[in-house]
């Protein structure tokens, strides 16, 4: 099949999208942009074409699609009733990257929604899309233009490498402006619920409209937190085929020392996701890189709007270049939680084969954290995962307490020679799930690592029996080997956790 590329020129003129318009109207599967990444476009009325996109894709049938439409006068049909927050929401996002989950209307076909009875709905702002959308006239559902397990297309050029003699048409528009997904919201449940974060994050919500959003991973239902609710959730998503790695800022340490640091331990080809500033530092103390790593750089100086419009085709460009592992500069804050879940996806999906980490974290590093850590360890070393820890108000290298090696020590443990760290940001970031001793503690590394809160729990949240583990420091040694006792007994439950936990 011939792909035919229209070149959009600006001003945009409406009449050069009759053509393509027509044509997705009546069947054919167009590639399109908007403002979040490329869409792969079918006429949500006919069940052959959503069937096809999903044939194209290679995506799982269960995965549902996204209706993009003109504006709210186009709901009818699409949807069978409209919440009130809608409108309140409509006002203030839209045109713009949120989707909204609302109950399915009478028009939307089983294909487009994989059975569920709501339907996902998005108004998109790029004006090539809405010409589009206009000459189509009709709803147009579009998921991401990639292939499954690609990182999403934020460029025409991306869509060809996907696509390119697969589908009739390509609207060429140029690099999407956000370049991640769109926020996905749910509006049939109160509170709403954020199901896929993007860059409309729940602050901005309440903010400016007064609304209050969740993000479905907050929720919990008798202490469980509840699965996905919205299915594209539990796919792995964005993995390119190198490995990716987080490098977050620390205090008082410049990125690039924090890179150069990484680079010379990894023995392997490079590639560097970071900005151009941050570039010329490293270029600064090159005569130390053991050799040249593959940079993709973003303009200026270190700035989480233009890495997230860059995070994608950095992916894909390092892909390309053959590296075998990406180091990619990490941001914080809440506005930093889209950006960082497409990142962590990245890392997530290579990591598989490697040892996964879990980090015990307390409040000395000499007491209960070090115990876990060895106790885990003993048991589970032999079996994918490795433990570590770290106190939240501690200084490096001071030997753990005499009573916490005794107690090691009668169960045939050697604990000798263990030191204490404090936490640091990367090594919250680069382990699979962190557990504090206590709920206090939890709370308190969620507001320090708010983009990382999703993964770091407490040994009360383990199961139904785990608990609270009370600090032995200072006291006689049966303290001591109660809270051994204690953590001996939620480590089984917590190996049962960790199969437990989706890690794509
Ligand atoms: O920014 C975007 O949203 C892009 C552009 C092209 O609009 N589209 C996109 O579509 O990212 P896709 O198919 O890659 O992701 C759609 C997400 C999936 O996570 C899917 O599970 C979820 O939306 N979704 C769709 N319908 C849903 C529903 N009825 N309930 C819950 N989640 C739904
Ligand atoms: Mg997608």
């Amino acid at each position: 099949m011939d792909t035919r590329v229209l070149l959009v020129k600006h001003p945009i003129d409406e009449s050069n999208f009759d053509e393509v318009g027509k044509a997705l109207a009546s069947g054919s599967v167009v590639a399109f942009p908007t403002e979040t990444v490329y869409g792969l476009g079918a006429s949500a009325l006919l069940p052959d074409s959503v069937r096809e996109i999903f044939r194209l894709k290679g995506r799982p049938a269960d995965n549902p699609l996204i209706v993009h439409l003109l504006s709210d006068e186009d709901l009818e049909g699409v949807v069978s009733s409209v919440p009130d927050v809608f409108h309140v929401l409509y006002e203030a996002f839209s045109p713009g990257p949120l989707t909204y989950v609302m109950p399915r209307g009478e028009r939307i076909p089983d294909e487009v929604t994989a059975g569920l009875d709501t339907v996902a709905v998005r108004f998109p702002s790029q004006p090539a899309a809405r010409a589009l959308l206009a000459a189509a006239n009709v709803p147009v559902v579009a998921p991401s233009a990639n292939v499954s397990g690609r990182p999403s297309p934020t460029r025409a050029h991306h869509v060809v490498d996907d696509f390119s003699g697969r589908i009739p048409w390509i609207v060429d528009d140029g690099p999407c402006d956000v370049g991640l997904e769109s926020t996905v919201i749910d509006l049939t449940r109160q509170p709403i619920r954020i199901l896929r974060p993007g860059v409309v994050t729940a602050e901005a919500i309440f903010e400016k409209t007064g609304i209050e959003a969740v993000f479905w991973k907050d929720i919990d239902q008798d202490g469980e937190v509840v699965r996905p609710v919205s299915p594209g959730m539990k796919y792995r998503h964005y993995a390119p085929r190198a490995a990716v790695r987080v490098v977050l800022p620390e205090e008082g340490v410049a990125l690039s020392d924090r890179l150069l640091e990484m680079i010379e331990g990894s023995g392997t080809s490079v590639g560097l996701f970071i900005s151009e500033a941050c570039r010329d530092a490293l270029r600064s103390k090159a005569d130390k890189l053991p050799s040249a790593p593959h940079v993709y750089t973003y303009e200026g100086t270190s700035d989480l709007s233009r890495a997230s419009h860059h995070l994608f085709d950095a992916m894909r460009t390092l892909d390309e270049q053959g590296v075998d592992i990406i180091y990619a500069e990490g941001f914080e804050g809440e506005d930093a939680v889209a950006y960082m879940d497409r990142l962590s996806h990245a890392a997530a999906a290579k990591e598989d084969a490697d040892v996964r980490q879990v980090l015990f974290v307390c409040h000395g590093n000499t007491c209960r954290s070090p115990m876990a850590e060895a106790l885990f360890n003993d048991r589970y070393r032999d079996k994918g995962w490795e433990a570590i820890s770290a106190g939240l108000s501690t200084f490096p290298g001071w030997p753990v307490s005499e009573h916490t090696v005794e107690v090691l020590r009668e169960f045939g443990i050697d604990g000798e020679g263990m030191t204490s760290k404090p936490v640091n940001r990367q090594m919250l970031n680069d382990v699979s799930l962190v557990i504090t001793m206590t709920t206090m503690q939890r709370e308190w590394l969620r507001c320090a690592a708010p983009a990382l809160k999703d993964k770091i729990i407490s040994m009360a949240d383990v199961s139904e029996r785990s608990h609270d583990i009370a600090d032995p420091f200072g006291e006689t040694i049966v303290s001591y080997r109660r809270v051994r006792d204690e953590l001996n007994e939620i480590m089984q439950d917590l190996y049962l956790y960790l199969q437990e936990l989706d890690l794509t």
